[in-house]
């Protein structure tokens, strides 16, 4: 651990970690920095440290993940943490046991922090009132995904160096967007302009309360942004009639080559949460090689690495471990 790191007093009394909207901008930056000094113990021949050794984690996840349920599983392994992981198709839930009856079961194991992800909006802060381990939101419905705006803003800072006075338009699904609402959350904390955009229906005039601007030109927003965070268009929402159709999207709002050309500013960095609709939000060549005569990069790999550090942080404040990280080299 960097010495600067190790001397820094910041507090962190937080049992859970429900979302980015309660936390203050200093916690938001502890985060961020502990990610950093994480990441570099995944980049080691012993990719492990004792930090969280003899602490149980539960992944209990209600709706299908790779990326989050993977890094969190990874994330506690690399703190030396045993970790449980429940397939609620294989659970008792399919006898219908409820969901505070599965956690509290789930505790008296004698486990530390669960890991939660479910379709409804809350579900996390509910199971926080019902068990007395520290519980984690990994994506709640439409309301937060606060892991995945960390892993975006630390992705953000590692390659632009500040998130101050840095313009971030995210383009999409806004309304039912978690990651957009934590992203918001962040990003102003931090100090950043946020501007959304998408089709009316996917963007609601409401949105503009959280302090963010509004645009329902692609092309307008695409000069203006240093970074642009692409979402994944649910395509499961389109019986709801929010699109006429795919193809209409994809020429309003899909992000590729002869867009970036034309519209978009040198240095863009773009980002994309995944899993990503090849051809549809991100034409496939921008996705892998974003656009390099415009230094435009495609960072969708780095926000999976970085997802991973910024996840062990998390962990270990969750955890209380507090004091010294030990090496185990
Ligand atoms: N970004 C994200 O949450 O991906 P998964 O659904 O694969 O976890």
């Amino acid at each position: 651990m960097p010495e600067s790191f190790l001397d820094k007093q910041v507090k962190w009394s937080r049992k859970h970690l429900l979302g980015l909207q309660e936390l203050e901008k200093e916690e938001i930056e502890y985060i961020l920095e502990l990610a950093r000094a994480f990441k570099e113990i995944s980049t080691r021949p012993i990719k492990k440290v004792p930090a969280l050794r003899g602490k149980t984690v539960v992944l209990l996840f209600f709706e299908p993940s790779t990326r989050t349920k993977m890094s969190f599983e990874l994330a506690a392994k690399r703190l030396s943490a045993d970790t449980v992981s429940f397939a609620v198709s294989t659970s008792s839930v399919q006898k219908g046991e409820n969901l505070k009856d599965t956690a509290r079961n789930i505790e008296a194991m004698s486990v530390d922090i669960i890991v939660i992800r479910h379709s409804a909006s809350g579900a996390p802060h509910y199971l926080s009132r019902c068990v007395s381990a520290g519980v984690i939101n990994a994506g709640d419905g439409i309301h937060e995904h606060p892991t995945q705006a960390l892993l975006d803003m630390f992705t953000i800072l590692e390659n632009k160096g500040r998130i101050e006075g840095l313009k971030v338009g995210i383009v999409g699904d806004i309304t039912h967007s978690r990651v957009a609402r934590s992203n918001i959350y962040g990003l102003k904390k931090l100090g950043a302009e946020v501007i959304l955009c998408g089709p009316s229906t996917m963007l609601l005039p409401e949105f503009q309360n959280l302090g963010a601007e509004i645009c329902y030109d692609l092309k307008e927003v695409l000069a203006e942004v240093d970074v642009l965070n692409v979402l994944r268009i649910q395509r499961e929402r389109i019986n709801e009639n929010l699109l006429p159709s795919i193809a209409e999207y994809r020429e309003f709002f899909g992000i590729d080559r002869k867009k970036l050309l034309k519209y978009a500013r040198p240095g863009l960095l773009i980002l994309h949460p995944g899993p990503v609709n090849r051809g549809i939000e991100l034409s496939t060549d921008v996705l892998d090689s974003g656009l390099e005569e415009k230094g435009i990069c495609t960072l969708v790999l780095s926000q999976v690495t970085n997802g991973l550090a910024v996840r062990m942080a998390v962990l270990y404040l969750i955890a209380g471990a507090g004091g010294k990280i030990e090496d185990s080299n």
